[in-house]
């Protein structure tokens, strides 16, 4: 649902890759129409399945997945900028998802990620394990990357990077974890400072330079897709409704989870540091707070 840039660019990924049928489902039927005819010629030649679009809420009907890329306006400066239209916007969603498919697993890219993942939930009273959240992996990514630069280190020799919490100012890179080289990277560095706000306004910086982010988004939510349909287990930070877990409830946010194919099938405790656990505790309280904003 979406086939803007970040949509049509997880369409591009499962379409090029063979693994399903695509529905691309946009307010604006030309939109879903033209996205995937384009999309259409990477279909490879040995593939079976195909992709199309549409304005018509009715044909995701027997979707095995949907995922929510929509909005219903650009932001500027903070992701939550549009919080009242977007919460709106997916209940409305969560209404079609409930009347048409409502055994479907559920991927929400669209922001603000973390309070929508939460209202999405609550609005389709599909089980919490079967809506997901997709960014604090790419988060990770990112977390990755700036490390990689700043120790001018391939990824490759990067473990247990990891970002948890709200997809927003208040993320928590896990710094206590990593290690470089098979060494901890609290040994490489003076303080984690510069990385976490590194990574915290990672997208505002890309978006200097072009107007939005969308393949590492794309390439996050297909590997999910991917594990789903193929049935490989795969563990990553993800936004999901919280009850107990990590000390929270009546929450939802990125916190790590294994993902096989019926959605989430356990949510996963790491060790954190101090400043690691305050700075989750902030980041929970942040997300509670707009949800708590949002008179329902
Ligand atoms: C991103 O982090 C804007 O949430 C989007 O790139």
């Amino acid at each position: 649902m979406g086939s803007g840039r970040v949509g049509a660019s997880i369409a591009f990924l499962c379409v090029s890759n063979a693994l399903d049928d695509v529905l691309l489902v946009n307010r604006n039927k030309n939109k879903a129409i033209g996205e995937a005819l384009d999309i259409a010629n990477a279909i490879p030649e040995n593939s079976k399945f195909s992709i199309h679009g549409t304005d018509d809420y009715s044909q995701i009907s027997g979707s095995d997945i949907v995922v929510i890329t929509a909005s219903v306006g650009v932001y500027m400066k903070d992701r939550t900028e549009n919080i009242v239209l977007q919460v709106k916007m997916i209940k409305e969603i969560a209404q079609k998802i409930k009347q048409y498919c409502p055994s479907t697993i559920v991927l929400i890219v669209s922001n603000p990620l973390d309070v929508l993942t939460y209202f999405f939930q609550k609005e389709s009273d599909l089980p919490r394990f079967k809506v997901i959240g997709i960014a604090s992996s790419l988060d990770t990514s990112r977390f990755r990357y700036l490390i990689s630069e700043t120790l001018s280190v391939p990824q490759s020799s990067i473990y247990n990077a990891l970002v948890l919490g709200e997809h927003g100012d208040s993320m928590v890179p896990v710094f206590s974890g990593v290690t470089v080289g098979g060494n901890p990277l609290f040994s490489m560095i003076d303080s984690r400072d510069s990385i976490t706000e590194g990574v915290r306004s990672y997208w505002k910086k890309l978006r200097s330079f072009k107007s939005r982010s969308q393949f590492g988004i794309a390439k996050n939510t297909f590997d999910v897709i991917d594990s789903i349909l193929h049935k490989k287990e795969i563990t990553i930070p993800a936004s999901v409704v919280l009850e107990g877990e990590y000390g929270e409830n009546d929450v939802a946010m990125g916190v790590p989870v294994k993902i096989d194919q019926n959605g989430i099938c356990e949510i996963q405790n790491v060790k954190l540091d101090d400043t690691e656990s305050s700075f989750l505790k902030k980041s929970s309280e942040k997300i509670r707070n707009y949800i708590k904003s949002i008179h329902t």
